[in-house]
């Protein structure tokens, strides 16, 4: 896939699959998550090649704080090791580094590290990358609600001026376009938590592939599959029919 035509400008992704990658070799969690992350250096350096404008990747949900307290700590300090591993290649290759969820949640050594990266980046306009860090959908709806609700309370908003476009702007994906292409690896048929109110007309692909063995490959090929989609928006239109043919 050489030519930008027909690829999706947003790509979110639901990694999944780690644990059950390391339990099939009988390693323990962690060493599923080490082999996640490379995963994950692959697919933003391939979505750059390819001209992606955001990759959105789901890393950690609002419901992953119940996981056990070694595999949080496992993940927080993959994700250090990640944000300090990845500055230069983040440079490198003109990526902006952003992130939504409830971050403030993530340990502050976390937040210091994922803030500088921010910054660091911000100036980078090649790709976004955009990191899930204890994200969830419906919080961020309230998250945006609770925004709406003391706008109008302050007088700044009246309840009418509330539309999907104004509201947009108060979810933490605000200024993203919503994501084309939804990928979930893993096989699970759900969206747990994810974007909900963003993927309302994503195209969705559930691939088997457990994270760790997800590959460029692939989703070079789930990107071609895309491709073909015929995105109606609840129109009539299909692929090479006209407007009006019945
Ligand atoms: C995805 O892999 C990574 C996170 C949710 C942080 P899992 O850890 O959910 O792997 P499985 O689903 O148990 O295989
Ligand atoms: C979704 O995976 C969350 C992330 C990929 C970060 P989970 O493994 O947490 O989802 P469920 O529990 O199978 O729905
Ligand atoms: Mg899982």
């Amino acid at each position: 896939m050489n030519d930008n035509k027909g690829l999706p400008r947003h790509v979110a992704i639901i990694m999944d699959g780690n644990g059950r990658w390391a339990k099939k070799r009988m390693w323990n969690r962690t060493q599923g998550h080490e082999r996640g992350a490379d995963t994950v250096r692959t697919i933003t350096r391939v979505s750059r090649k390819l001209g992606i404008s955001v990759l959105t990747l789901y890393a950690f949900s609002t419901e992953n704080w119940q996981r056990s307290k070694k595999e949080i700590a496992a993940l927080m300090h993959l994700l250090k090791t990640f944000l300090k591993s990845e500055r230069n290649e983040l440079l490198d290759n003109n990526i902006k580094l952003i992130s939504i969820g409830q971050t403030t949640r993530l340990p502050d050594d976390v937040q210091t590290l994922l803030n500088e990266t921010i910054t660091l980046t911000s100036g980078n306009d090649g790709m976004i990358l955009n990191l899930a860090l204890s994200y969830g959908g419906r919080d961020d709806i309230i998250h945006a609600a609770r925004l709406c609700a003391k706008e109008v309370l302050s007088g700044r908003l009246t309840p009418d001026q509330i539309t999907e476009d104004h509201f947009n702007q108060y979810l933490y994906t605000a200024g993203l376009p919503d994501p084309d292409l939804l990928i979930r690896t893993s096989g699970e048929m759900r969206i747990s938590n994810f974007l909900l109110w963003q993927i309302a007309y994503s195209e969705i692909f559930i691939t088997q592939t457990l994270w760790p063995d997800f590959s460029e490959t692939e989703y070079l090929s789930i990107l071609d599959n895309y491709k073909h989609r015929d995105r109606r928006f609840g129109k009539t239109t299909t692929k090479g029919v006209k407007n009006n043919a019945v």
